[in-house]
């Protein structure tokens, strides 16, 4: 029997390809998504019955630690842990309100602590275990409208770097991934009120155009394998070229 898997975000994008990834391999995974319908339909193109999904929306910490207990008591222990979950946010500073403030932090803030917080626990994830976490490039680039999503992925950032610390004596791992436009289904909202050249605009500042799922997958996949054993704390680019 090949490892098991928990991946919050599996009911679209870069969660649901990574995955689809592990399932095709032989590995379980659980799939977190607040989508009971996205995370069914996915399940049922799978040829195997290694797929198990769980619906749930990250609102608040105390909830958020309850339900991944559950989780780790029906499926659990996880080899790894990619979240992936999270939402757009753009809007002026002027603009912004206490809900939108909410929205941008809460999930991947309060799901990402969760996660460190059992993560000490060898029934949630067993020993040598890594986690990944999405970051993006707007953490270091500035751009009006983006302050507080990118504010949000530069505190997901620290908290990998801080973690990991506290991980290490435990011989557990947490990095993240710092990408760049990959064409999920958060990009197609993004750029589908863009004109033509705005959109060429924006996809020539990547030196390698946009992305695809599985251009992130390989390298969430790498992080989450022992192959990765001496990496923790890292966010690493994969960004084609938008921060070179
Ligand atoms: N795509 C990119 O270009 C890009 C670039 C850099 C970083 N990222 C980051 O990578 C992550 C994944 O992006 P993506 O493109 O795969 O986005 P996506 O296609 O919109 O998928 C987001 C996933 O997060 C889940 N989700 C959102 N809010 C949630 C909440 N409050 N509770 C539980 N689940 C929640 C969604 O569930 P439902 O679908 O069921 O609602 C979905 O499964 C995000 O954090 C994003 O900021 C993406």
């Amino acid at each position: 029997m090949k490892g098991n898997y928990l991946v919050l975000g599996a009911s679209s994008g870069l969660g649901k390809n990574v995955s689809e990834n592990l399932l095709s391999e032989g590995f379980s995974v659980v799939g977190i998504g607040r989508s009971a319908q996205k995370l069914q339909a996915i399940s049922s193109q799978q040829k195997t019955n290694s797929f198990h999904t769980e619906s749930f929306n990250v609102d608040n910490f105390d909830d958020c630690l309850e339900f991944l207990t559950a989780i780790a008591k029906k499926f659990g222990p996880f080899e790894g842990i990619f979240n992936s979950l999270g939402q757009e946010r753009f809007k002026a500073l002027k603009m912004i309100k206490n809900k939108d403030i909410e929205l941008a932090f809460n999930p991947i803030i309060f799901s990402t602590l969760a996660i460190l917080k059992l993560s000490f626990k060898k029934e949630f994830l067993k020993e040598r275990g890594s986690i990944v976490v999405m970051s993006s490039v707007s953490s270091q680039s500035g751009k009006s409208g983006m302050a507080l999503y990118a504010s949000a992925r530069g505190a997901l950032e620290s908290l990998v770097k801080n973690a990991a610390h506290e991980l290490a004596s435990q011989g557990k791992r947490i990095n993240a991934v710092r990408a760049g436009a990959v064409e999920t289904e958060m990009h197609e909202r993004l750029t589908s009120n863009l004109s033509g050249s705005q959109l060429q605009d924006y996809e020539s500042n990547h030196l390698l155009g946009f992305g695809k799922p599985e251009d992130i997958t390989h390298v969430v996949r790498f992080l989450l394998d022992e192959k990765s054993s001496w990496i923790t704390g890292s966010t690493i680019n994969v960004d084609g070229g938008f921060l070179a």
